[in-house]
């Protein structure tokens, strides 16, 4: 297993891009600002570049800051139904990072692409821009939760009943530099036919 001390780079190194795909890790704290209009375009741009069986696309990320996080809450709030007690914190869910990207499912019919390809697809492309969010020198962390579920909040976000909410991706600057967290060894998740 490699050893993580070994490969971090020093602060003033830039990373090797095999030592940024293994130090990969999320980033919960963030606050302003959000990415650039030009580092945006990036970040999309790599969410499009996804693999992708038979090029369906089967994915649409809508971009949500400024005025737009107070829609969301609103949206969140109008939707919390059982979850009355929470709805101060739902409220505020929006506001924990200054851009959410939200990555849903645009699914297609296709004889040879079934819906559970188009959505690991979709969720590379979640995954893709919060890689390149870090490229970029942002933080980013991919939530879920009961809301993306929620048909109210779907209905929303312009996502139709047969498609899926499959991410908000919370982008920002990150608040401080946390820790690299130890690699995760992958000895039991690993068979090799030799
Ligand atoms: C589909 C999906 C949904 C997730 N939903 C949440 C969530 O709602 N809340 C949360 O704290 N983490 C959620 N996570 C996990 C975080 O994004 C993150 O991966 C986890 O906290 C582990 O941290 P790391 O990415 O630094 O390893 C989700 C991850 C995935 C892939």
């Amino acid at each position: 297993m490699y050893k993580l001390n070994k490969i971090i780079p020093k602060k003033s190194v830039s990373m090797t891009p095999i030592e940024f795909l293994l130090t990969r890790q999320s980033s919960p704290l963030l606050t302003s600002p959000a990415p650039s209009a030009n580092a945006l375009a990036q970040i999309l741009a790599a969410g499009m570049r996804v693999p992708d069986h038979a090029g369906l696309q089967p994915w649409h990320f809508t971009v949500i800051s400024k005025s737009g996080l107070q829609k969301l809450s609103d949206l969140f709030v109008n939707n919390s139904g059982k979850e009355v007690d929470n709805l101060e914190k739902i409220a505020k869910m929006p506001f924990r990072a200054p851009m959410i990207i939200v990555i849903s499912t645009q699914f297609s019919k296709h004889e040879k692409v079934p819906v559970q390809e188009q959505l690991i697809t979709a969720g590379c492309s979640a995954h893709a821009m919060q890689m390149a969010a870090a490229a970029l020198g942002f933080g980013a962390i991919w939530r879920t939760g009961s809301l993306a579920y929620n048909n109210g909040v779907k209905t929303g976000l312009g996502v139709s009943e047969d498609n899926e909410i499959i991410g908000f991706l919370y982008v920002g600057s990150r608040c401080k530099t946390l820790p690299i967290k130890p690699a995760k060894d992958y000895a039991r998740k690993v068979t090799f036919w030799n």
